[in-house]
């Protein structure tokens, strides 16, 4: 019997797009002689779909006539429960469609790269690839991860959050704590969207405000940073768990421009951030090799402090006035799986989703050595329930 992977993919994010391509990439490349492949697409509005037909991304051109040809599903939040069900039941025979034995997500930014689906896998208790709640969550917030990782002396640039409330309410006090801390120009961030939307640079006050003010717009945490003017970035994946990982070759994504471009690139939609295939980049980046162990050192140990599993891609940026390296994000469903850096590190793409899958598995193993306590009936042991609520039992 075949292992059955369920690849779940599109999603209640900006980047649903990037991540049917992504998706599409992955099941193409996961060897059918091992595995069975079943592709589990999730709708702009939330809808879980599977079929066949979802294997071909030409056919997401026409997202009706698509899902047309393909079968609503679910699964039910009951632990141990690894069912996929149709939502329309069969008159005769069984609503169940298959059993799964492993969930590999595909889903980047919100509602799937943050940890919210990573929860419900968890409550099922199915095997899954990638980063656990904790690690998606953390990664996923910009002013979580840049704490963690100044907490573990990882370097990242200065830094001011405050919530879009504080903002409205003490202005003055924020703008000047990031101009004695930051100074311009300094670029404002959405704490926790997953492509570019919402980002921008302030060389005064003036855009300063006006930034934040667009910021507030799409989420309630926003982060104001030191922004590296003369900058060359550096990416690097990671793969496996957080005692045990590699590092890949580096890459350089290719931009038209320096500076200016970033405008281009934020108003240029979802694509470009996620480091697709088709965006130009140089692989291996052209570094010193002082600069390049420094910089697969670091995207390790952002990977190991934050706890992270499966693939993940470490961004960083160099200041080109003073080679500075800082880690700028991580992404813990990275575009593509990062699949053409481990290519050129000599992992092939059907190997990369090998080493997920056996992760995943793993992962529920370990789980399975660690003691619940929670076997017991404390109500049978007595005393509880006679002192009701108030009982020595109700001291948490
Ligand atoms: N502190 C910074 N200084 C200079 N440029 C930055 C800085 N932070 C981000 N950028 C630029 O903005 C881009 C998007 O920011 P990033 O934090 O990676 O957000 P996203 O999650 O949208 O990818 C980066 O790829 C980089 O080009
Ligand atoms: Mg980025």
């Amino acid at each position: 019997m075949k292992t059955k992977i369920a690849v779940f993919f599109g999603g209640r994010s900006t980047e649903h797009e990037i991540s049917v391509i992504s998706a599409n990439q992955a099941m193409h490349a996961i060897n059918k002689d091992k595995y069975e492949v079943i592709p589990v697409y999730i709708t702009k509005q939330g809808k879980w779909y599977t079929g066949d037909a979802l294997m071909d991304v030409a056919n997401y051109r026409d997202t009706k006539s698509l899902l047309a040809k393909c079968r609503e599903v679910y699964m039910r939040p009951v632990y141990g429960d690894y069912k996929l069900y149709t939502v329309k039941k069969p008159l005769f025979g069984s609503d169940v469609l298959t059993e799964l034995d492993v969930v590999i997500p595909v889903l980047h930014g919100s509602n799937g790269e943050d940890g919210t689906f990573e929860g419900i896998l968890d409550s099922i208790g199915i095997p899954y690839a990638g980063c656990g709640v904790l690690a998606s969550a953390n990664g996923m917030d910009k002013i979580t991860m840049k704490m963690i990782l100044q907490a573990s002396g990882i370097p990242v640039v200065d830094y001011v959050w405050f919530t879009d409330k504080q903002w409205a309410k003490q202005k003055d006090s924020l703008i000047a704590e990031i101009e004695e801390k930051i100074g311009y120009p300094a670029i404002v961030k959405p704490a926790n969207l997953g492509s570019s939307v919402g980002i921008g640079r302030a060389t005064d006050r003036q855009q300063l405000i006006e930034r934040v003010e667009d910021a507030r717009h799409y989420s309630t945490r926003i982060i104001v940073e030191h922004m590296v003017e003369h900058l060359q970035e550096i990416n690097c994946s990671v793969l496996g768990d957080c005692d045990d990982y590699i590092t890949s070759v580096l890459e350089e994504p290719i931009k038209s421009g320096e500076i200016l471009s970033y405008e281009d690139k934020y108003m240029g939609g979802s694509k470009g951030a996620k480091g697709m295939q088709a965006s130009q980049k140089r692989i291996p980046a052209d570094l010193p090799d002082a600069e390049t162990a420094r910089i697969r050192f670091l995207a390790g140990e952002t990977f190991r402090v934050l706890s992270c599993h499966g693939v993940s891609r470490v961004d960083m940026i160099i200041d080109r006035d003073n080679r500075n390296i800082y880690v700028n994000e991580i992404n813990t469903i990275p575009g593509s799986l990062s699949f053409y850096l481990w290519e050129a590190t000599d992992i092939p793409f059907d190997v990369l989703m090998d080493r997920l899958v056996s992760l995943a598995l793993k992962r529920k193993r370990d789980a399975a050595t660690k003691t619940v306590s929670y076997d017991q009936n404390i109500f049978s042991l007595g005393g509880g329930v006679k002192g009701g609520t108030k009982g020595k039992f109700g001291t948490k």
